[in-house]
């Protein structure tokens, strides 16, 4: 299917590695210039020399923190006005809530839900402008399915969701939308890393480990994060201009409501 999108500019955060990356790689595919992003300059650099080989889009690595003023601000200096905003950024760690600071709180709001917010607000009112506008955060199946010690990222992501519900509804008139894309267990480096950690705490090997999750997923699989992009893409198509206000759960089956 070509998505229509050939040319559009996108600013993709936190896209050096994992799910990000293949959010950029598919948009890219797509024929769509993209901005990436990462703290890590040489992982940045790798991932946009992989893109470019890939894709032969014009490919922008901006090594930055999304989460602060000065790396929102050198993200919109690549490009000033996206037609496509993937907002996403690194998860906080597992941790009992009680231990939670109340610093920790904060910078964990700021992560998973202000940052969003204040991207949104700045690139919003030109794709209205336009006519065009694709916005799709990454959250976690943990918005729908909580999960205790990751508490502050269930808890942000949720409120992420509630506020652009909201939103949404008044830009959807302008070709302008706003969705959300839910990962359960993918197979990054996050995963990898809390994968390991586990193993280290139960005295399991890491293979065990990832067999007993994926005995718990009903697709018993972990999800490639090419599988991701690709929703992640379509979203941003021109043929999904009436989708908005929606949360896309892509987790193998996990969550079991019907709706
Ligand atoms: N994978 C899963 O199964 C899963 C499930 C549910 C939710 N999620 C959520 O989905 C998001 C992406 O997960 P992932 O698995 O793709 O993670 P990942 O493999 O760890 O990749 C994270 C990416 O984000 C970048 N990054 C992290 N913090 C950043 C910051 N402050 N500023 C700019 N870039 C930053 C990293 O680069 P640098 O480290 O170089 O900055 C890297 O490119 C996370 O919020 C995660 O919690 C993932």
């Amino acid at each position: 299917m070509n998505l229509g999108i050939a040319g559009r500019k996108a600013i993709v955060c936190a896209s050096s590695r994992g799910l990000g990356k293949a959010c950029a790689r598919a948009l890219a595919e797509a024929g769509c210039e993209v901005v990436i992003n990462g703290r890590d300059a040489k992982k940045l650099e790798s991932a946009a020399a992989e893109l470019l080989s890939v894709a032969g889009v014009k490919v922008i690595p901006v090594a930055a923190d999304v989460a602060t003023p000065e790396g929102q601000k050198a993200l919109l200096a690549a490009c000033p006005q996206p037609d496509i905003l993937v907002n996403n950024n690194g998860g906080p760690p597992m941790r009992d809530f009680r231990e939670l600071t109340r610093q920790q709180i904060m910078e964990g709001v700021i992560a998973n839900m202000a940052v969003a917010i204040e991207l949104i607000q700045k690139v919003i009112d030109p794709m209205c402008e336009k006519k065009f506008g694709r916005i799709v955060n990454i959250t976690s199946s943990s918005v729908k399915m909580p999960l205790a010690g990751l508490d502050l990222s269930s808890g942000a992501r949720a409120g992420l969701t509630a506020f652009l519900a909201g939103v949404a509804r008044t830009v959807a008139d302008k070709n302008v939308t706003i969705n959300n894309i839910l990962p359960g267990a993918f197979d990054t480096d996050r995963l990898r890393g809390t994968l390991t950690k586990t193993a280290e705490v139960k005295g399991k090997s890491v293979s065990e480990v990832a067999a007993d999750r994926m005995a718990t997923i009903p697709a018993r699989r972990f999800g490639n994060p090419d599988e991701f992009g690709a929703a992640c893409a379509f979203l941003c198509s021109a043929h999904a201009g009436y989708i908005t206000g929606q949360n896309l759960l892509i987790d193998g089956g996990t969550f079991s409501g019907a709706f």
